[in-house]
């Protein structure tokens, strides 16, 4: 059994996962309502809140999985990237746990993670296939060829789709993080009410900042109460736009791969419009879509582990590489 611990951003997650893939708990401790006062996480607040929530958390994944910690046979853990001071927490407490019982460590790249939430049961999804991973600070198009191995092929060159999604629910009054609200809201509008272009740039990036000062003049050009008796339309149809940017360079990079399966993951792939835009695709499921732990430990099954005591000296990274 392999324990996995995610702390990159705003959720603190711990899981317990088998070598064959079957997920025993998952355990994830949202802080959206901590941050949502401030529009967007604090990295402060958002490390300081891991410290408080990191063993009752992996407490209640051991709990759940019925799993005692001289059942685990290695600890799996969010190297990067993310918030520093958030990963570092998630780092020396799986560092403590596996240093305390001598088992060997496995650094995760959180990306590598969202790619690897597709290999659990009971549906796992096999490569080759062409990926995207959109989430709230990221959006990258991969060549998926073996698992635990992918290929940039492209990514964003300013806002993560996730990010358009908070900004635009942010114009829209409707708190952060907003993703999943302007989906619910989109199913009451118009979705052509309003003409949202998304800036085309060469090659297989995208560039999403541009569509949110679309709508940022929109709403300043209708008004407050026009706003809110349309915010159903503005929501549809500003969700279309991304949606379709995504669906458009997902196909172009698929074609570009000639790896035709499509797959999709990370917080995004939650969305109901891009799931309906991609009929055939394999989206991650919907409980491993935001950020959680299952995919840091099935991650783990495709990494080297850092045999005991070599892992002393593991360090977080920010960006990715
Ligand atoms: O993967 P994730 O938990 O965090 C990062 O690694 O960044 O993704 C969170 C992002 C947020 O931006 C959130 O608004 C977005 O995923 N999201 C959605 C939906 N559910 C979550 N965006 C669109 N539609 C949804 N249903
Ligand atoms: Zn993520």
């Amino acid at each position: 059994m392999i324990l996995g611990i995610e702390t990159s951003c705003d959720e603190t997650a711990a899981a317990v996962v088998t070598e064959d893939g079957r997920v025993l708990s998952s355990v994830v401790s949202s802080q959206a309502d901590l941050h949502a006062r401030f529009g967007g996480v604090v990295p402060e607040v958002a490390s300081r809140r891991h410290l408080e929530l990191v063993s009752p958390v992996v407490r209640d994944a051991l709990g759940v999985a019925k799993a005692r910690l001289d059942r685990i046979e290695r600890v799996a853990v969010t190297q990067g990237p993310g918030l520093v001071g958030a990963l570092l927490v998630g780092i020396s407490a799986a560092k403590a746990l596996a240093w305390a019982r001598g088992l060997p460590l496995v650094p995760v790249d959180h990306l590598e993670g969202h790619v690897a939430s597709l290999y659990l049961e009971p549906e796992p999804v096999d490569p080759p296939f062409t990926c995207l991973l959109a989430s709230g600070g990221h959006t990258l198009l991969l060549a998926v060829r073996e698992r635990g191995r992918s290929e940039r092929l492209g990514s964003t060159l300013d806002d993560a789709a996730g990010e358009a999604f908070d900004k635009g629910a942010r114009l829209l009054g409707l708190g952060y993080p907003g993703g999943a609200a302007i989906d619910r809201l989109a199913r009451d509008g118009d979705a052509t009410a309003f003409d949202f272009p998304v800036a085309r740039v060469p090659g297989l990036d995208f560039s999403f900042s541009g569509l949110k000062t679309a709508l940022l003049y929109t709403v300043r050009d209708l008004g407050k109460e026009e706003v809110e008796a349309r915010r159903a339309d503005l929501a549809a149809s500003y969700q279309r736009a991304i949606v379709r940017a995504l669906v458009e360079r997902l196909e172009e990079a698929a074609e570009a791969t000639g790896l035709e399966r499509i797959a999709v993951v990370g917080g995004v792939a939650a969305n109901s419009a891009l799931r309906a835009g991609l009929p055939d695709a394999a989206f991650a499921p919907l409980q491993l879509c935001t950020d959680n732990a299952a995919m840091i430990a099935s991650c783990a099954r495709y990494v080297e582990p850092l045999p005991y005591p070599r892992y002393r000296d593991l360090d977080a990274y920010a960006s990715i590489a």
